[in-house]
């Protein structure tokens, strides 16, 4: 590979720890990558660490197989063409940066563009349209963190169709795999040994911008499940007095059952880890102020303009932006009664395992109203989207990667169609068996002053679609009262509008 004339199969730009772990997955897979970053010590990183673990782990191999190149020109004279170009740059303003100096650069109408970045949806969608003179600009949401970008992240690539079918073969030697028959992820954390078995953690999801408003739901999914999680650590800590390391013993415990996931095992790990400062639990000392890049609030938004229930990933969110208010959380804590001690509860383990069960509850409340999320966004944006096939990519290598998803995978494929995932029959009879326990844990949570946000807002998406009827009669009542919005009828057909003049004679017309 040391031959002046040697051409790579793939770009990789902006090597951060994403784009770095990409380009080593990338070339773990046989596959020759030119790298590049602006910060030239980067693009050396990057190079050092392909040559550390080549002599490590590939005796064999003598030559380097990644090319660290020295701006963007360079770079696109190493390509085989049609070239191939991954960028790993913050979403926004860069990604722009890089498609314009790309241009400068002499890119050809059909190279491939693959924005990797947590890019707004919108964003991609026009993107695909403003380049489309210049080169075949696609999308590829990625999920699974620094591990999963290195040994298997997963993908959900969307865009033109020709694009697709160029780098799908790349795409599936990198993604994450599934053992087909037990659906459990095949985990292999070894440089140069990659996972080539099982069922790759890829689709194309559809057209421009579909792959990005998916993976955005995947991380409001995300969120909500992270909440779902510490509010049951605020539970057992505050509320029956376990130490982090015991709650820690008790998340392993659910881990093995049908709470298994990515998520609540690396909760059990923090958990039990101690300061290496000050030797107590690490999570006493981190600073209980939560962080976010967007992605939970996008999700948020979307789920409000276009009128679809998520309001567990709302809270989720809100969750997040009440713990920044420190301030005024601790001046509160001194002003506001409520109660302070911790439960007093007859049967404390019983209750550890009724939580267990409140918890699978809301997840899989969660986890519906993120897949009716994207069902109502397909619908207007006229995306034909597989769920069952999103579910199976969502088994391995990204964040919520969990057990449960299986199921999930299982329901759509009985019923491709299926309006709201708790219509799917095992759903319905795990949640209607485990309610009670799951409204036991909301009750205990408010009678003893401990906030549960996304356990109570996920049972009341419950139970408001368990009601056939609700109190939205009465509010179109009030419409109409201040505002003659008028209301329709039940007895009356669907689309008949009327209104009461309820400052005069109180009579009914038909509008
Ligand atoms: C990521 O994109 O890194 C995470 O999935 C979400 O990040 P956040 O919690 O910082 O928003």
């Amino acid at each position: 590979m040391n031959n002046q004339n040697q051409l790579y199969d793939i770009g990789v730009i902006g090597l951060g720890v994403m784009g770095k772990n990409l380009a080593l997955n990338i070339a773990d897979n046989q596959y020759k990558v030119a790298a590049f970053d602006l910060d030239e010590h980067k693009v050396q990183d990057t190079v050092q660490q392909e040559e550390r673990e080549r002599k490590q782990y590939l005796k064999q191999v003598t030559e380097p197989r990644i090319l660290g190149c020295n701006n963007l020109s360079e770079m696109l004279s190493k390509l085989e063409k049609p070239r191939v170009l991954l960028l790993s740059v913050p979403a926004g303003a860069p990604v722009d940066g890089v498609c314009k100096s790309l241009i400068e650069a002499g890119i050809e109408s059909d190279d491939i563009v693959i924005d990797t970045g947590n890019s707004l949806w919108t964003d991609t969608v026009e993107r695909e349209q403003r380049y489309n003179k210049d080169f075949l600009f696609f999308s590829c949401a990625v999920s699974g963190g620094e591990v999963g970008a290195r040994f298997g992240p997963s993908l959900m690539p969307s865009g033109s169709l020709t694009a697709w079918n160029r780098i799908e073969p790349i795409w599936q030697a990198i993604a994450a795999k599934v053992d087909a028959k037990t659906g459990l992820p095949i985990e292999r954390f070894e440089p140069g040994n990659p996972v080539i078995e099982g069922e790759p953690c890829t689709t194309y999801i559809g057209p421009a911008g579909s792959g990005h408003y998916v993976k955005m739901v995947h991380n409001g999914i995300e969120y909500a499940d992270m909440q779902l999680i510490c509010e049951a650590y605020q539970l057992l800590n505050q509320g029956l007095g376990l130490s982090p390391a015991e709650v820690g013993d008790v998340f392993e415990r659910w881990n093995q059952g049908s709470l298994n996931s990515y998520l609540m095992e690396i909760s059990a790990d923090v958990l039990k880890q101690a300061d290496p400062l000050t030797g107590a639990p690490l999570v006493e000392m981190i600073l209980d102020k939560a962080g976010q890049k967007g992605t939970g609030l996008w999700t948020a938004v979307s789920s409000l303009q276009i009128g679809c229930p998520a309001p567990t990933i709302a809270e989720a969110v809100y969750a997040r932006a009440i713990s920044t208010q420190k301030g005024q959380r601790q001046q509160l804590s001194q002003l506001l009664s409520g109660p302070n001690e911790m439960l007093k509860l007859s049967d404390p383990q019983a209750f550890i395992d009724q939580l267990e069960n409140a918890l699978y509850c809301a997840k899989v409340s969660c986890y519906a109203q993120g897949f009716q999320l994207m069902a109502m966004q397909a619908k207007e944006q006229a995306w034909q989207l597989d769920f069952a096939e999103i579910a199976k990519i969502w088994r391995a290598g990204c964040i919520i990667r969990a057990t449960f998803l299986q199921s999930i995978t299982q329901a759509y494929q009985q019923d491709s169609k299926l309006e709201n995932l708790l219509m799917a029959e095992s759903f319905a009879k795990g949640l209607s068996d485990k309610q009670n326990d799951w409204r036991i844990a909301v009750s205990t949570a408010v009678m003893g002053g401990i906030p549960a946000p996304c356990i109570s807002s996920a049972l009341a998406y419950y139970d408001s679609y368990r009601s056939a009827t609700l109190p939205a009669s009465l509010l179109q009542g009030q419409r109409d009262y201040f505002g003659a919005h008028t209301f329709e009828r039940t007895d009356k057909p669907v689309g008949e509008k009327y209104h009461l003049n309820w400052s005069s004679d109180r009579s009914l017309n038909k509008v």
